[in-house]
């Protein structure tokens, strides 16, 4: 496995969080940013998309359903942690055409120019060669095909920075240009950066530890996560 100490770290840390149930848990958070981007990736009948990074596998579920139908609608969701893959596995019996990987995003075990799509949600930070996850992304894709990188944690919105010294894991944290400019350097052509808000409601008052009041908690998810959109040559 490329980086493969980093992936081991990864590996454990996130069959944690799974044990825990987080990898469940984390559909509550993450539904409302990720259901507003699933409708812009304008997925048919037929297409081939891969969830990296797909934790319990709950949105590779969204995924399969948008895709069912034509002759090879397929999503497949990869996840560096064999706890978070077993348990979406077990979610997901009965949903034939949704099947799981156990492997690193640094070095994804699939044949090149396979999907149509990839989304990875929540994920990229974690990555310890981003640029490799971006060159492995381009080789599965096929040609016109599209990446959808959706991440909660980067520098432009300063709220988003607070949960880094919690991780037990090292995280990247950029600014958007950055993250644009990177993927250009890697080859995707029409990249752009879209914000995603998070439109769910806030309760009136806030008691938790990450946020001062309520009205931070709104700020925070009005400024939204940030969805990268890169495309593969045809
Ligand atoms: C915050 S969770 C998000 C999971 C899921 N996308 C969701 O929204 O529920 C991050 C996920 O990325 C996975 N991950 C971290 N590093 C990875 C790597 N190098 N390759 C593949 N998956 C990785 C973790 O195991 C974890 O399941």
């Amino acid at each position: 496995m490329a980086g493969a100490d980093g992936d081991e770290k990864l590996r454990r840390e996130f069959n944690e969080w799974a044990e825990e149930g987080k990898g469940e848990e984390m559909e509550r958070h993450h539904a409302s940013i990720v259901e507003p981007t699933i409708a812009m990736m304008n997925l048919k009948p037929g297409e081939r998309v891969l969830d990296l990074g797909c934790g319990a596998g709950w949105a590779t579920r969204l995924l399969a359903r948008q895709v069912a139908g034509g002759e090879h609608g397929q999503a497949i969701g990869l996840d560096i942690s064999d706890e978070m893959i077993a348990r979406a596995r077990v979610s997901s019996k009965g949903v034939e055409n949704a099947m799981y990987v156990w492997g690193s995003a640094q070095e994804i075990p699939w044949q090149e120019e396979y999907f149509d799509k990839v989304l990875s949600v929540e994920s990229f930070y974690y990555y310890p060669d981003q640029s490799k996850v971006l060159e492995e992304v381009l080789r599965v894709l096929a040609p016109g095909g599209a990446a959808y990188i959706l991440i909660n944690l980067y520098t432009d919105n300063p709220y988003s920075l607070r949960w880094v010294d919690e991780l037990k894991v090292q995280v990247h944290a950029r600014s958007e240009a950055e993250y644009v400019e990177m993927m250009r350097q890697h080859g995707f052509e029409q990249v752009e950066a879209r914000r995603v808000p998070d439109e769910s409601p806030t309760p009136e008052t806030y008691s938790g530890r990450w946020f001062k009041n309520a009205e931070e908690l709104r700020e925070f998810k009005r400024m939204g996560a940030l969805l990268l959109v890169g495309r593969k040559k045809r």
